[in-house]
């Protein structure tokens, strides 16, 4: 047998026993004469003391050698009990070592992995991996998978698969293409989502389905954005907007409890409107204050002028406060000012309390009755800081609070210390009654704000053809800390309904029908009612795992520019590939590493 048990699993229970242990070689320390493993392996650390007799040997012996030891579990000599390890209370004492494979000395320290950039993290992700803190980010992936199938199979729901050579999906990114050999000028897109397949998995009647899978996306990366990521989708038919909102928050709450320990509070429902009204985001970071307040009525009758030519035209004026900030001095204020206007905005006016009154390049346009409203309706006191945007689009001055709100709860320490054992912590919500539209500014054209297979709330429906910003969605978000997490709709399942929003959208008939028309013609065979969500796998893992970046929970993530440094992918290929796909590359020489 090549071994009897993990490393990481040995406890006192184990003392007396004879075992062979596989693994690496964690450190190893020379006490006088006397050396001591510290040998690793995925269940964890255990200490290993080598006889004497091995001494030659372990002589050799360097950090990440993969090493087999045979040898008797013992009870640690008092005082040497190390109570943070699980095996602490035992050592294995070697009388026989064996190298399986030696290392190089790796690229960068196994334990100081801060320092390490990112690159060359990623080119060396197998040893990148062999850290305590991925070994646990991966697992933790694992547990919560695996919870989360189990909870979807004692529901009754079919995991079922879908292409993933296929074609567009609605979801607003660039397509990953794939060249077809044996169709000439002919392209697989990879999936961006499974919608349109859950769909159809609906009409062909398997009415409960997950999966999670895989999803591929060309878009600008983030911390919470990968080119390849997955999701956990869903479809149910059947079913309105109020059963996929119940089975999704116990499923949330069931995995929880079980892989986290912690029993969620219900999810408050948030309407879109109200998101943004109070915190200028539709993915609002719930655990602390800063909300926005609207000083429109405190400068209705300003003469300020700026403020009111914003008025005049239809726009909005509003403030965050800032608890203790009023003393922060003019250079973090410009800082503050810029930030506003990297963000969007055209200006930040910034005002702040102290014994000696109100302070702001602003004041000598303030009435007293407007400063006095102003101080009221941002509940400022003495010590306070108000931020005030200003902005004929509303959007904008949102995004800009909304961004700065953020920033200034990091800044300013209102964001709690990840605390997984709390359920404060976690502050799930479900942001609900979004518009069904979005006004693209740059195309001068409506988007939808989820895909154009979402449902139209019925009170509001005929708006299409008139106003079509009035127009609310059966779509929801679920936003967990500040983080878009999970999004879904209850669909359109009839044609006509599905006609008039591709006409609301600018979409003739033909376009649809060479785009989706294998849907639409599903729909003519009796189309269930039905709806669905797909929460991100990544995002729930790296929240829970109190990851500040998805890549830290994938395997083999790519970096900000779509770039994997270990396999060196995307790569070129040699002309005879190419020429079998009926491709001609007309790119310069591509630089490999940008
Ligand atoms: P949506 O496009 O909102 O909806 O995506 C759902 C969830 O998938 C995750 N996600 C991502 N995670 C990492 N990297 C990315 N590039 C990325 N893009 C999206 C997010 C997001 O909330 N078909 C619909 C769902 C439905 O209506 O059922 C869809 O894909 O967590």
């Amino acid at each position: 047998m090549m071994r009897t048990n993990r490393a990481g699993d040995l406890r006192a229970e184990h003392i007396g026993s004879e075992v062979a242990l596989c693994g690496w070689v964690h450190t190893r320390r020379d006490h006088g004469g006397v050396i001591f493993i510290d040998l690793r392996d995925v269940a964890g650390l255990v200490q290993v003391v080598l006889d004497p007799g091995v001494l030659p040997l372990a002589e050799e012996l360097r950090s990440e050698f993969c090493i087999r030891v045979e040898g008797e579990v013992k009870a640690r000599k008092e005082g040497t009990v190390n109570p943070k390890l699980g095996t602490g209370e035992v050592e294995v004492g070697a009388g026989s070592v064996e190298i399986l494979s030696r290392s190089e000395t790796p690229p960068f320290q196994l334990d100081e992995y801060h320092e390490t950039d990112e690159q060359l993290r990623l080119k060396y992700r197998y040893l990148d991996l062999r850290r305590d803190s991925m070994q646990r980010n991966l697992k933790l992936r694992h547990e919560l998978i695996s919870a989360i199938r189990r909870f979807f199979d004692g529901e009754g729901f079919y995991e079922i698969e879908t292409p993933m050579l296929t074609r567009a999906t609605p979801e607003g990114a660039r397509d990953y293409l794939v060249p077809s050999r044996v169709h000439p000028g002919r392209f697989y897109a990879l999936p961006q989502s499974p919608q349109l397949f859950k769909q159809l998995l609906m009409v062909a009647g398997f009415d409960r389905y997950y999966q999670i899978v895989r999803c591929f996306r060309d878009e600008d990366l983030r911390a919470d954005r990968q080119p390849d990521f997955t999701q956990l989708d869903m479809e149910m038919s059947f079913v309105d907007q109020e059963d996929v909102l119940e089975v999704t928050e116990r499923m949330f709450k069931s995995v929880w409890k079980e892989v986290m320990g912690v029993e969620l509070a219900d999810f408050p429902r948030i309407p879109y409107s109200e998101s943004m009204e109070r915190y200028g985001s539709d993915k609002p970071d719930i655990r602390y204050g800063l909300e926005l307040t609207d000083l429109d009525e405190v400068f209705a009758a300003t003469e300020a002028r700026v403020f009111r030519s914003v008025l005049d035209d239809g726009g909005a004026i509003k403030a965050i406060t800032v608890p203790g900030q009023g003393g922060l001095p003019r250079k973090q204020l410009d800082a503050i000012v810029d930030d506003a206007k990297a963000l969007g905005a055209g200006g930040l006016v910034w005002v702040t309390l102290s014994s000696e009154g109100l302070r702001s390049p602003m004041d000598k346009f303030f009435s007293d009755a407007e400063r006095k409203g102003l101080v009221e309706t941002a509940a400022a006191s003495e010590g306070d800081l108000v931020l005030i945007v200003a902005d004929k689009r509303k959007n904008v001055v949102y995004k800009v609070l909304g961004g700065l709100r953020t920033r200034l709860a990091e800044r300013f320490g209102h964001v709690p210390a990840y605390e997984p054992e709390n359920p404060d912590y976690w502050k799930f919500a479900w942001i609900v009654d979004f518009p069904w539209f979005d006004w693209n500014e740059d195309e001068a054209r409506w988007d939808p704000i989820h895909h154009p297979f979402t449902g139209v709330v019925e009170d509001t429906a005929p708006f299409l053809e008139t106003d079509p910003e009035k127009v609310i969605s059966k779509s929801y978000d679920i936003t967990l800390n500040g983080w878009e997490l999970a999004s879904g709709s209850i669909r359109i399942h009839d044609r006509d309904m599905q006609s008039r929003v591709f006409k609301a959208l600018g979409i003739s008939d033909e376009e649809a029908n060479e785009k989706f028309g294998f849907l639409l013609d599903a729909f003519k065979f009796g189309a269930p009612p039905h709806g669905g969500i797909a929460p991100g796998i990544d995002r729930i893992v790296a929240l829970a795992a109190g990851e500040t970046n998805i890549r830290e929970v994938i395997a083999f993530p790519k970096t900000q520019t779509a770039f994997d440094p270990l396999t060196g992918a995307p790569s070129t290929v040699d002309e005879a590939q190419l020429k079998i796909l009926h491709l001609r590359s007309t790119a310069p020489s591509p630089d490999q590493e940008s």
